[in-house]
């Protein structure tokens, strides 16, 4: 397990944000945010050493963690214990949590109490995909004290209407609904939005307009700030990598290669060493 002297002292280049607020400064001073998921305690506690300036505990968790093939099958329990995980590791680095599922979509009291669950479980804010229909959900929320980030463009919870994760906003009249949904976040007291694989163009637009952060995913470099999963940035994901997720490190080659090094001198009887050895 971890201990501190483990930890690396790479410092931050800028104070990294702390709260919803540092996010609308950022904006205001032009400094770029960065963003990355985060599911555990143990990936939580390198972050805190980080000079990301937000953690999302994602419900791509229910993909990255669980195996799931969508988002859809995150629930609150999910959400909870990750994010309580997460919060025990983050040393005060700045959480949001997402709302799962249809959690913010049965009126006003229930998206309350579900938010109150992921407050409680150590968020210092939530995210919900969408913005139509559920409008009263954001304004009583901020006006009840809990800093809400917005999600347009492609919104992974309604992959079943897409039939696929494709980039969305590429025509005119789907370009204006996302511009015209963000706005409506940022009007409702939304502090800051994610735009999740829109053309370039679009996002460039959409930030340019907006007063709140945009934290782009796919969506080019004229965002105010990226968020990536922070298995796709580690290397760590085997499978299909969308375009946009560049990878930091070869996360896989590393463990295989550990693990096939740790194997090799269990066999051989090298491991453990007489030092390693009570
Ligand atoms: O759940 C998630 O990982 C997300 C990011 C892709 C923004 O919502």
């Amino acid at each position: 397990m971890l201990n501190d002297s483990f930890l690396p002292t790479i410092s931050a280049p800028s104070e990294p944000a702390r709260s919803a607020k540092d996010f609308l400064q950022a904006k205001l001073e032009g400094r770029k945010l960065s963003m990355v998921t985060c599911y555990d305690y143990t990936f939580a506690r390198l972050l805190a050493a980080s000079g990301v300036d937000g953690i999302l505990v994602g419900d791509s968790v229910a993909m990255v963690m669980h195996g799931h093939p969508s988002t859809v099958t995150a629930n609150m329990d999910m959400m909870r214990i990750h994010t309580e995980a997460v919060a025990r590791g983050a040393g005060g680095k700045f959480i949001v949590a997402d709302m799962p599922f249809l959690s913010f979509r049965k009126g006003v009291p229930a998206a309350l109490d579900a938010a109150q669950v992921l407050m409680s479980a150590g968020a210092n804010a939530v995210k919900l995909e969408g913005v139509d229909g559920h409008e009263d959900v954001v304004e009583r929320m901020v006006q009840s004290g809990i800093p809400v980030m917005g999600h347009v463009g492609l919104q992974p919870q309604s992959v079943q209407v897409y039939g696929g994760y494709r980039v969305q906003g590429r025509s005119e009249e789907t370009a204006r609904e996302i511009a015209r949904q963000a706005d409506t976040l940022q009007q409702l007291g939304a502090f800051a939005v994610v735009l999740e694989c829109i053309p370039a163009k679009l996002a460039g637009e959409i930030t340019a307009a907006l007063r709140i952060p945009t934290i782009g995913i796919g969506a080019g470099a004229g965002c105010d700030g990226q968020i990536l999963v922070l298995q796709d940035l580690l290397g760590m994901n085997t499978g299909h990598r969308p375009k946009f997720a560049r990878t930091f490190s070869e996360g896989a080659h590393a463990v295989a290669e550990a693990v096939a090094n740790f194997d090799e001198a269990v066999k051989a009887g090298t491991f453990p060493a007489a030092k390693e050895s009570y």
